[in-house]
């Protein structure tokens, strides 16, 4: 049995710890019981000797210091941070990575530079169209091979880069970030995969060529069709997820007792328009109630209200669209691998 307030250890080195039910009982995660994936052993650093470079097609290479940053104008964005394994467990067949089942996934408020402030004080030059993110970690990576000691690194585009809710953040919930979470400064890219949101940043460095670095091809990568060809790109954005977290798989339900269906649901860059409950194994849906306000970046928790009259087994469904029209699919898209998992889940419930 699952403890309530309590982080769960997927993998001791590196240290992947996932979140327990309880936090989706509140809007905010608490950053206690927030989820955290590392690559690597957490960086040793002190503030006052940590640097952010900044350099590459830039007019002026410039080294900032904490402080330095502090001073320049924040900026609060509230997002759900997803990794991109979470729900690998529920894959047909066990992949590679981390176990995660449904908790690698939470909602913070962040605080910090918008990255545009600091690419405006270094300029760009014209052959810019990538920033590459550098952590302070590193180490080898083992299937496939690393060529010897890499450090975790992930670019953005200059499009997304450019956006200002994309920050160097430095606060989370209103309190200086946590060793765990990216202590001094990450970056934190609202709407995308969790990949991209760099922990203990070190060096930004502004490329005129795409990146082509291990978590950006080897892992959190998808097959997309360019020009016809499948071909591998990095994952970006989040895609439209909801998840029924109670009641749980196998639990038993009473006829003609009210139970209470709910979950939450997230949407990447965009924002939940509504949530569908279906009872009997996908056949008929029923409109859930959003129990938060749809927002850009953020979960919505949501409930629905079922009165089972017959006993027996049940199935239980909960598929999330966004103000686009995005849904989700039924079956795990092979061209995300072992990534991007958001079909339907079904949950199994007996009736007595
Ligand atoms: N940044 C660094 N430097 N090293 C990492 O291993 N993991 C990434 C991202 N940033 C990672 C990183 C991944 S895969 C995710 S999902 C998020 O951090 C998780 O952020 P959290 O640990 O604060 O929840």
């Amino acid at each position: 049995m699952e403890e309530k307030n309590r982080l769960i250890e997927r993998q001791r080195e590196p240290e992947n710890l996932e979140s327990p039910h309880s936090v989706f009982d509140s809007f905010l995660t608490p950053d206690d019981l927030f989820y955290v994936r590392n690559h690597f052993a957490l960086p040793e650093l002190d503030v006052t000797g940590w640097r952010l470079r900044v350099e590459g097609a830039v007019t002026r290479v410039r080294e900032f210091v904490y402080g330095e940053l502090m001073e320049l104008p924040s900026r609060t964005v509230v997002a759900t941070l997803e990794c991109a394994g979470n729900g690998r467990t529920f894959l047909p067949q066990k992949s590679k990575g981390v176990q995660w089942e449904m908790g690698a996934v939470g909602t913070a408020e962040w605080t910090g530079v918008p990255l545009h402030t600091v690419l405006a004080e270094v300029g760009l030059e014209e052959e810019a169209i990538e920033i590459i993110l550098e952590g302070a970690d590193s180490g080898i990576e083992e299937d496939p091979q690393s060529p010897g000691r890499i450090h975790y690194a992930r670019s953005l585009p200059l499009s997304k880069a450019l956006n200002s809710d994309v920050l160097l953040a430095y606060r989370m919930n209103g309190r200086e970030l946590s060793r765990a979470h990216g202590f001094p400064v990450r970056a934190l890219v609202p709407g995308w995969y969790g990949m991209a949101s760099v922990k203990w940043l070190q060096q930004i460095f502004i490329s005129g060529v795409p990146f082509a670095g291990y978590f950006q091809t080897i892992e959190y990568s998808r097959w997309k069709a360019v020009d016809g060809r499948p071909s591998l790109l990095p994952l970006s954005g989040g895609e439209v997820k909801a998840l029924i977290t109670k009641p749980q798989d196998d639990e038993t339900v009473k006829t003609g007792v009210n139970c209470r269906i709910c979950g939450a649901a997230w949407a990447g860059e965009s924002e939940v328009a509504k949530v569908e409950v279906s009872v009997d194994g996908g056949e008929h849906w029923r409109p859930a109630q959003l129990l938060d306000p749809p927002r850009r970046y953020c979960w919505v928790r949501w409930e629905c209200l079922w009165t089972p009259a017959q006993s027996g087994p049940a199935t239980l469904m909960a598929r999330a669209t966004d103000e686009s029209g995005r849904s989700q699919p039924f079956k795990h898209p092979k061209e995300n691998r072992h990534y991007a998992i958001h079909h339907v889940l079904p949950v199994s419930v007996r009736v007595e």
